[in-house]
């Protein structure tokens, strides 16, 4: 049977950092102007801590400042503000991120309303998600625009073609669907009380998988030669304590029906930082009144 191509997200994000880095080269000598990351990290999670040293590293490879601001686990929702409040005002910082989940103290939404919009490199601010829904300038969540930005490097027009989006979260589905709109594409929102997951998967011509479901997406589900983004990144137990990532689809019987899918690790994951370098590049020139560049990937 045919297997599908795989789609190599770690190289495309390589290939899309180095189109960042070129841009950020020709923004200071243009402009003597250099964007400014700031990430802002609550308590001593393992892994918010090496999403956040990824992100700095990643942001000062590409010729942006970054700034790390760390608070304590104990920290108050209003020393955090606080922290807003200063890094909304610095003319050095043109992109914000606070890494989540927060201390149980905090109130995520009071927090992600505190960062000025055009500072929102994660998309989060409602009035963001508002611009996005009415197609506005909006900034757009970094893993669904990597997901598109893969999507229309395969399938380039999406015009007219039917997708599902498994999941409704802010962060992803709500977003992945509103994007796969703006470009003409038929969406269809599936989740937890979706009647027939399966006969909706099979309908699709492009299927995101949001849900953070281990495989739970089938080969079966799948129409031949569909283009799957699996979104999802779960740790399965193995013998040896160390876990295996997986995905939300079954990739050993998806592979023998799609006609390309992305991998786990190595398909989406890789996207989101860079999708953030890009996000932090356009507010940056968004808040200094440049033209926002079109950035391509470089050539492989
Ligand atoms: N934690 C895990 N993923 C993300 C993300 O994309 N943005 C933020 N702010 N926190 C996260």
């Amino acid at each position: 049977m045919a297997t599908a191509t795989i789609i190599d997200g770690k190289s495309f994000a390589a290939r899309l950092r180095t189109g960042i880095t070129a841009q950020i080269t020709q923004l200071k000598a243009d402009h003597g102007i250099t964007p400014g990351l700031a990430v802002v990290l609550v308590g001593e999670d393992p892994a918010s801590q090496i999403y956040v040293r990824n992100k700095g590293r990643q942001a000062r490879e590409t010729g942006m400042n970054s700034f790390e601001q760390r608070l304590p686990v104990t920290a108050s929702q209003t020393e955090l503000l606080a922290c807003i409040a200063g890094l909304n005002q610095d003319p050095a910082v043109n992109g914000i991120l606070v890494q989540l989940p927060l201390p149980k103290q905090i109130n995520p939404e009071a927090v992600i309303e505190a960062i000025a919009v055009s500072k929102d490199v994660d998309g989060f601010h409602p009035l963001n998600a508002g611009l996005l829904a009415v197609g506005g300038a909006a900034m757009v969540p970094c893993t669904p625009l990597g997901c598109l930005m893969l999507l229309k490097d395969q399938l380039g027009d999406l015009a007219g073609k039917r997708a599902v989006v498994l999941g409704r979260s802010n962060i992803v589905g709500k977003p992945m669907a509103a994007l796969l709109l703006r470009e003409h594409c038929t969406v269809t929102m599936a989740h937890s009380r979706t009647r027939d997951l399966a006969a909706e998967c099979r309908r699709a011509e492009i299927v995101v998988a949001a849900v953070g479901r281990p495989e739970m997406v089938k080969g079966d589900w799948l129409q031949p030669g569909a283009t799957v983004i699996d979104v999802g990144i779960n740790r399965l137990p193995t013998p040896d304590g160390k876990g295996r990532l997986v995905g939300d689809v079954e990739f050993a019987s998806a592979v023998e029906v799609a006609g390309a899918i992305t991998p786990v690790p190595g398909g989406v994951g890789p996207m989101t930082i860079a999708c953030l370098l890009l996000n932090t590049l356009t507010a940056a020139c968004r808040q200094h009144g440049i033209p926002v560049p079109e950035i391509k990937p470089a050539a492989e």
